[in-house]
């Protein structure tokens, strides 16, 4: 045994008494004899594979190739379950439950005698929520995603997850897509193991950890099915025993250069608007100083290089041909802190010298971006004092600049009773504003600020208008949608206080959005404005809702923001 081998594991394993006794001799039960307990390093695996997240079904074969790794760099590999967050299948939304996961792994990391973990994510809020739980822990930790799927395949032409799906959702509700066709769509579109392959959000989020430093180059975007990914597994099983070994941990790594990176990395992919409320949350937990404005302000500035959807036309697989994340990051150049330290023990620069763009259709230059200046930009106004977000190079650009005459909704049932009634006073100058949406309103914030166009309008070909809400949307949606408005109805908001027929500005150039309506009449309409009911009176939905914070601080739960390190905070053995 090696107690001074510094190892937090030796805490468990190294000692000559029953709690030592306990720990390894309940352990060999599963076949490991006495050296794997000498003083190597313990690896968590940090597995959100789960029947119930396809996006995540891969991730078994890929932590049995980190344990290879593992054990070949001379540790014990310890593999652990994690509440998997589906997007496809999980009710009411993902994102009620990215918290309590990020709980888990927190938890669950302090709690066991690990050195340090490879966390295993896809789907969207699997990567920020078990990254937001090791950053309250704070050991040695390297991210493994599970890879995009490859392209979809419909009728000779490459279709992408989401963006595809609402297209051909609007073209059906339009009535230029039959039902049989879209039942054969349904069939072509994922076509391997892997997670959604447009810069939807689980891209964005593979994206920003490989931008951040804590995946192994080229992470972000090797293909599920790709057997370079299950190297990548095994290497990744390699590289954690290292960072133990160099007490690597993610504090080091997650410095404010990175997440100043994260953002400008973000901008050219053209990646998810659920970027910002994640990478505020994990900010926070880290303890690394971000607010709404570095979004803009380090990021709205920058060209789109990534031609990818929902923003361009290709997806993840041609992203990986044409050089990758590597690739890019090459592009970006001295925009970038090339000097920032990554999971490797090398600096960004070091990790990507001699990357190569093989396809500029894929992968733009900086002298001739897919677009210009296509950060998300934060908005300011009376209608979102703690401000909003918009993702304008998903945006329609004759919109940019409009005012319209609100129709509004007062929450999700309301507009699915009303959208498509023939009646509703609504056309294409008007702006649909959903409220109820927001963290604590809906609870937990979900993908519903895409809004479904009214079908009289689509029957006229229209495909676009300004909607507003206090909701998210998905990464692989597009649209001129102000989305994460702050605060949220179900708080007060002046959102809340919107009445149809007010007129509303959105200004994105001035970073504007404003409801036009007198300082006094706000006032009356606030004095009479009561707060909605909770929508659970108990449970985990009832703690979030008491506890969430708004969109412009992470919507993490108040108690969880920072950390508390690796120690164990009592023993009784
Ligand atoms: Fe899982 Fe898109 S549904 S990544």
């Amino acid at each position: 045994m090696h107690p001074e081998s510094g190892l937090r594991s030796a805490g468990w394993f190294a000692r000559q008494d029953m709690a030592g006794f306990v720990a390894r001799g309940w352990l060999k039960n599963q076949g490991h004899p006495d050296q794997m307990f000498n003083g190597r390093p313990v690896i968590g695996i940090a597995n959100t594979w789960s029947d119930l997240n396809p996006c995540n079904a891969s991730l078994r074969i890929l932590a049995e190739q980190v344990k290879r790794g593992v054990y070949e760099a001379g540790g014990l590999p310890l593999e652990f379950p994690v509440l998997s967050l589906g997007e496809t299948l999980m009710k009411p939304t993902t994102m009620l439950y990215r918290n309590l996961a990020s709980m888990e792994v927190e938890e669950t990391l302090r709690a066991n005698p690990l050195d340090g973990v490879v966390l295993l994510t896809g789907c969207d809020k699997t990567t920020p929520a078990c990254l937001m739980g090791a950053c309250s822990v704070d050991l040695p930790t390297l991210v493994l995603t599970s890879g995009p799927m490859l392209n979809g395949k419909f009728r000779g032409r490459d279709i992408g997850s989401g963006t595809d799906v609402y297209r051909f959702t609007a073209e059906l509700r339009a009535g230029t897509m039959s039902q049989t066709e879209y039942l054969e769509a349904e069939g072509a579109i994922s076509r391997s193991e892997g997670h959604c392959m447009t810069m939807g959000t689980a891209s964005t989020m593979a994206c920003m950890v490989e931008a951040l430093g804590l995946t192994l180059p080229s992470g972000a975007a090797v293909p599920a099915a790709d057997s370079r990914r299950r190297r990548l597994g095994h290497l990744a099983g390699n590289r954690i025993v290292a960072m133990v070994r160099e007490d690597l941990r993610l504090s080091r790594i997650l410095t404010r250069r990175a997440f100043e990176n994260a953002i400008k990395v973000n901008a050219a992919i053209g990646g998810s608007t659920n970027f910002v409320v994640h990478l505020l949350a994990i900010a926070g937990r880290i303890g690394v100083p971000l607010s709404l404005e570095d979004f803009d302000r380090l990021g709205s500035h920058l060209p789109l290089l990534a031609n990818l959807m929902p923003s361009g036309q290709y997806l993840m697989e041609d992203f990986f041909y044409a050089g990758g994340l590597p690739a890019l990051i090459a592009e970006l150049g001295e925009e970038l802190d090339q000097g920032a330290l990554t999971v490797t023990g090398r600096t960004l620069a070091e990790n990507n010298a001699g990357a190569q763009c093989y396809n500029r259709e894929v992968i733009a230059s900086r002298d001739q971006p897919i677009k210009r200046a296509a950060g998300i930009a934060v908005l300011r106004g009376n209608l979102c004092p703690d401000g909003a977000i918009i993702k304008p190079s998903a945006a329609s650009p004759h919109l940019m600049k409009h005012r319209g005459r609100a129709v509004v909704f007062a929450d999700i049932e309301d507009y699915h009773a009303r959208l498509d009634d023939p009646g509703l006073d609504v056309d294409e100058s008007c702006v649909l504003v959903l409220k109820g949406i927001g963290p604590r309103g809906f609870p937990g914030m979900p993908e519903a600020g895409k809004l479904n166009l009214p079908r009289k309008l689509l029957e006229k070909g229209v495909r676009d208008m300004v909607c507003i809400s206090d909701g998210r949307m998905s990464g692989t949606a597009y649209g001129t949608i102000v989305l994460h408005v702050a605060p949220e109805a179900a708080v007060g908001g002046p959102l809340a206080l919107v009445q149809d027929g007010d007129f509303i500005e959105l200004d994105v150039a001035a970073r504007r959005l404003h409801l036009d309506l007198p300082e006094a009449e706000l006032a009356r309409r606030r004095q009479t404005w009561e707060p909605p009911a909770p929508r659970q009176e108990r449970g985990y939905a009832r703690l979030y809702t008491d506890h969430v914070l708004q969109a412009d601080r992470g919507a993490d739960l108040d108690f969880l923001v920072g950390g508390s390190g690796s120690q164990v905070y009592r023993e009784y053995r």
